[in-house]
């Protein structure tokens, strides 16, 4: 029997079952690909599925695995210990929001801080954008909070506070959920029986059958689902949809894999390919006659290899191993953009320093976030043009008649988005009157403390750190300065706030970083 039809087949009445539209009846599950020529991908021959022996033996090898080794992680004991079906959905929900593009290390703290803020989905509908744009700050992706928020809203004004409870309903009413984050909540929050495909489970699945065709075209999407809604084991689908990720996680690496540590290796086409080559290597090398790759009792390649639509174009490459797996197109090269910006200092009311921060369009990216003013560059222009630039925008904004000579070049931030490479172009204003009573609905003056806490991106963050960096040597060249005076030696070195500081990663923790940390790492960041 074709193992990939009875997948699809099981896959629909799984759906069926957790109410989930199905598609319009008397029609298969028809996919298009390259050629414009659709497909159906029920007919995937049965090298790419698992015969009926194998997916019993897989499940209880994997959970066993999952039951020793699975990371404690707060949104799992919350799955587990929440009695409350509606707090649990609400749990998993922000869990798995987090966790879209995000890593599981990043996302600990913050969803321990979110649940104790909002620990019902009441709560969050009762809070403020600008509160939950605050605490998502520095995680990426700020659409995420907002939806989350906009959700929240929606289960309380429209669905009586109840969070909806079908995999189907998920996905209908909550904003920001897709087919993966449905089928995760609906599987870890509400015990329902669907598979869950995201990043870590096309990586092992691509590999445990060899599927090398482009892993986001359509016709291997439908056969992963249909394999993942085949395996799911019916007693523990939540429970087997982590341990998917944890394997894909933590053993099944993009880079690296640990083949021998992996509970399912003997299901893994992969890796009895590259197992079936070492052995053809050591045969040679022991002068024995080699056997056909195809004669060994576990490898068999695709009967329908050259028409086959889930097998790769490229051949396999043996330098790459199980990494010949999942192959996705090549990604597109990041939109270069410089902007300007500058930090525009005020003295406060007791002495403190106050910044000027200016709110983002509610659309677009970083929607809604605060940041210094800033100008998109057009083009590579000198400092004249760029001080004149700012000097514009600052007294457009402030109302004031500022000139040129009162902004100072800091330096360069580098700031990675999934799609831009953004460098900040920073220059900083102390403002000593005039200007300091502007307050409109879309710029504000925080002191030091509120900045850090304020709903900024990890690249206002950067900004500070690099203007912090300055302002510290500037105060110890002077400090050197006047130390020199005393002993009547002469300082004939350039501060070094005059040179072009090129900031290319800080990581986010308040501390003071040395100029050389500020080199290291790029990180990246979204919208
Ligand atoms: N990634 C997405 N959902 C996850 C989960 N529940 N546990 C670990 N990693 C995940």
């Amino acid at each position: 029997m074709n193992r990939l039809r009875s997948a699809m087949r099981k896959g629909k009445r799984a759906r069926m079952e957790m109410g989930e539209t199905a598609k319009p009846k008397g029609k298969r599950s028809k996919t298009a690909v390259k050629e414009g020529k659709t497909v159906d991908a029920a007919s995937a021959c049965t090298y790419h599925t698992f015969p009926d022996s194998a997916d019993v033996l897989l499940r209880s090898q994997l959970l066993r695995w999952y039951d020793k080794e699975k990371r404690e992680l707060p949104w799992r004991t919350l799955a587990m210990t929440e009695a409350d079906l509606n707090i649990r959905t609400y749990a998993v929900w922000v869990s798995e929001i987090m966790l879209q593009q995000t890593q599981v290390a990043t996302v600990k703290d913050y969803y321990l801080r979110w649940m104790k803020r909002w620990p019902t989905v009441k709560a969050l509908a009762a809070a403020t954008l600008e509160e939950v744009n605050q605490m998502w700050a520095g995680l990426g992706y700020y659409s995420r909070g907002k939806r989350l928020h906009e959700g929240a809203q929606k289960v309380v004004t429209e669905l009586k506070g109840q969070m909806p409870q079908t995999v189907d309903s998920l996905l209908k009413q909550l904003p920001g959920v897709g087919r993966y984050t449905a089928a995760a909540i609906g599987s870890i929050a509400l015990g329902q029986v669907t598979g869950a495909v995201d990043g870590n489970v096309i990586r092992v699945l691509c590999r445990l059958r060899a599927i090398g065709a482009d892993s986001t075209s359509p016709a291997v999407t439908e056969a992963l689902w249909g394999l993942a809604n085949m395996l799911v084991d019916p007693e523990r689908p939540g429970d087997f949809n982590q341990a998917m990720m944890e394997l894909g996680a933590r053993v099944c690496t993009p880079k690296g894999p640990l083949c021998s540590q992996c509970p399912v290796q003997s299901h893994c086409h992969s890796y009895h390919r590259v197992q079936a080559k070492q052995e053809q290597i050591s045969r040679k090398l022991l002068g024995k006659p080699n056997r056909k790759l195809s004669a060994l009792p576990d490898i068999e390649d695709c009967r329908n290899s050259g028409t086959c639509h889930l097998c790769p174009s490229e051949p396999w490459d043996d330098e790459l191993g199980v990494q010949n797996f999942p192959r996705k197109p090549a990604k597109k090269p990041p939109r270069v953009e410089q902007t300007l910006t500058c930090v525009v200092v005020r003295p406060g009311e007791e002495g403190e320093e106050e910044y000027l921060l200016k709110q983002r369009p509610h659309k677009g990216l970083l929607a809604g976030l605060w940041e210094f003013p800033s100008l998109l560059l057009e083009a590579e222009n000198s400092e004249v043009k760029q001080k004149r630039a700012l000097c514009a925008e600052l007294n457009g904004i402030l109302g004031t008649c500022l000139t040129e000579s009162v902004f100072q070049y800091v330096g360069e931030v580098v700031h990675i988005f999934s799609h831009i490479h953004q460098t900040y172009v920073v220059y900083s204003m102390i403002l000593k009157d005039g200007g300091t009573e502007t307050q409109t609905e879309d710029t504000q003056w925080l002191t030091r403390s509120s900045l850090q806490e304020a709903a900024v991106s990890t690249g206002v963050k950067k900004i500070v750190k690099l203007y912090d960096s300055v302002a510290s040597q500037k105060e110890q060249t002077s400090k050197d300065g006047k130390k020199q005076k005393s002993t009547g030696l002469k300082h004939d070195k350039k501060p070094p706030c005059s040179k072009r500081l090129k900031l290319c990663a800080a990581n986010s923790s308040s501390r003071q970083l040395s100029l050389s940390s500020f080199f290291k790492t790029v990180k990246e960041e979204s919208c």
